[in-house]
């Protein structure tokens, strides 16, 4: 058996819209079927993140948190789903389970995963994991992002 192999980025993000375009940079680069995990504090900017997937899928309605619903699903242009998950209140890995999370995971267009650990079993080997944190009291619009990446997905960006 061999381990699959990936690659990390670092990113500087000066305010949410550098996060929204970070993310829907990495959704072109992903392709369809996207799995993002995204780590971070409270107020990180994952749901920013998700905006800007969502953005990139021509999602039309507005993306906000999902924290009591767990899952959203969005229609998007191509008559697909964007899927946004907040596991923040899942107790456990076998909740996910039950709820279909790894189908769901095989059907959507794209799929972003907020408080993702409590399911780390159940996310596919394209996952991308992305981790946002503020770096300095002093710049409150600054994160920095690292971005870890399958091999399996370009390191480039298309044009
Ligand atoms: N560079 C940045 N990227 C993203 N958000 C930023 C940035 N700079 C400032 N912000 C602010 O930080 C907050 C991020 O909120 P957001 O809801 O996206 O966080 P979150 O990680 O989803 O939090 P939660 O864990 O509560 O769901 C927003 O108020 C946003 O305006
Ligand atoms: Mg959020």
């Amino acid at each position: 058996m061999t381990a699959q192999g990936f690659r990390v980025e670092w990113r500087d993000l000066d305010g949410e819209d550098e996060t929204r375009s970070l993310a829907a940079e990495l959704m072109r680069r992903a392709g369809r079927g996207a799995v993002f995990a995204l780590h971070g504090d409270l107020g990180a900017g994952k749901t920013r993140f998700a905006q800007g997937v969502a953005r990139e899928l021509g999602v039309r309605d507005a993306v906000a948190s999902p924290t009591f619903a767990l899952v959203l699903e969005h229609a998007t242009r191509s008559g697909g789903v964007f899927l946004h998950m907040d596991l923040y209140r899942l107790g456990c890995e076998s909740e996910a389970e039950d709820i279909g999370m790894a189908e769901m995971l095989e059907t959507a267009e794209a799929t972003v995963i907020e408080w993702p650990d409590v399911a780390a079993g159940l996310l596919p080997p394209r996952t991308i994991h992305v981790t946002l944190a503020a770096t300095d009291p002093g710049l409150p619009d600054h994160r920095r992002a690292e971005i870890r990446f399958p091999d399996n997905i370009p390191a480039v960006r298309p044009s």
